[in-house]
């Protein structure tokens, strides 16, 4: 090879070393002037500037992970958790990031927290009973889609544990059940007692107005489809319920009272917006469902405002035994919705009024 060709195939190499040098240094001019740039993987500026902060570059490589993005991007992050926080899939909730750090504290692994997403990922989570959540799920698995709702109507407690008082007594939706007490002095204001025709007996009989005016078109509309339909038992004092339960628990035991008859300030009837209704005159209410008013008042009630409120199938969330006769007023829309999804008030009350049992924690 002479000289000359020596000398080219030289600066051949040298300018092709030239550029493959160049092109390096030019494709990685982040990592080599600047550290790399996170944010072209898709991580935010702050995540970003924490990756480079906290020296973590060598666990990142080239992947994103929007758990650590948020975790990185919250003042919440935990380095010990950096590796997990990779492997969880993101639920957009606001206490994600809390929420998974609890359950890694507590030693779930970032596999156990993707399985747990059925609770997590629910428009009705709340972090505050994350425990409750957790504690249930273990008792009732059977009950996987709907742990959430069951957790914040309190059901993770026994009834009549974990009671807390009604704020708001006079509410038209206010929810009283075993687990929610009216304050002790609590009477309702504009209680309207009913024309004696539409009684079982003369005994003053009262509601609220709205429910009283609602419940007066309901039975004029019956009648005028020629069936009967008589106001039993409407407002109830704090003494009255007392002796009703008192006297039930003499008369059939106390676990047969439990289940028909509410604990005083636990009745919805001393809301003045409950009432038992009866097809006959004589005013006997057991065998209202084998009266065709109770296939219409389940087809029709709904228009009036009223909802059946002790289903049968659902006596384990109301607490109650079937009562075919009691009905509650909530007002056209909720009873409609109600009705539309076949859920017990407490159920909507969970999903429409973002009610949850606050301290619902194991007993
Ligand atoms: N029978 C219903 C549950 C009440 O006592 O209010
Ligand atoms: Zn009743």
């Amino acid at each position: 090879m002479g000289d000359n060709m020596k000398k080219g195939m030289l600066t051949v190499i040298i300018v092709w070393s030239i550029l493959l040098i160049g092109s390096l240094i030019y494709f990685n001019r982040d990592k080599i002037f600047k550290g790399t740039n996170y944010t072209n993987l898709g991580y935010s500026e702050i995540s970003s500037q924490k990756i480079k902060d906290l020296k973590i570059d060598a666990f990142i490589k080239d992947t994103y992970s929007k758990t650590l993005d948020k975790a990185l991007e919250s003042d919440k992050y935990v380095n010990d958790y950096l590796q997990e926080y990779m492997n969880i899939d993101y639920i957009d909730n606001n206490d994600f990031i809390n929420s998974i750090n609890d359950l890694l504290k507590k030693d779930y692994k970032s596999n156990d927290i993707n399985s747990l997403s059925f609770i997590l990922s629910s428009p009705y989570y709340k972090y505050e009973v994350l425990d409750s959540y957790l504690q249930y799920y273990k008792k009732n698995s059977d009950k996987k889609d709907n742990i959430v709702i069951l957790t914040n109507i309190g059901l993770n407690n026994d009834f009549y544990t974990n009671i807390r008082e009604i704020k708001d007594p006079d509410n038209l939706l206010v929810l009283v059940n075993k687990y929610n007490k009216l304050p002790d002095n609590y009477k309702p204001s504009n209680l309207e007692d009913f024309d004696s025709k539409y009684k079982i007996s003369k005994h003053e009989k009262p509601m609220r107005k709205e429910a009283h005016d609602a419940l007066i078109k309901l039975i004029d509309d019956i009648n005028k489809e020629g069936m009967d339909l008589w106001i039993n038992s409407t407002f109830r004092t704090k003494d009255y319920q007392n002796e009703l339960f008192t006297n039930s628990v003499k008369r059939n035991g106390m676990e047969h009272a439990l289940i028909y008859s509410a604990k005083p300030r636990h009745s919805e009837h001393e809301t003045g917006l409950a009432v038992d209704l009866s097809a006959e005159k004589s005013g006997v209410i057991e065998t209202f469902d084998k009266f065709k008013q109770y296939d219409w008042m389940k087809e029709n009630a709904h228009k009036y405002g009223f909802i059946e409120r002790y289903p049968k199938g659902k006596e384990w969330i109301t607490g109650y035994a079937y009562e075919p006769w009691h009905y509650r007023y909530v007002g056209v829309e909720v009873a409609t919705k109600i009705k539309e999804e076949g859920i017990t008030f407490e159920e909507y009350s969970v999903k429409y009024l973002g009610y949850f049992s606050s301290t619902a924690k194991e007993q």
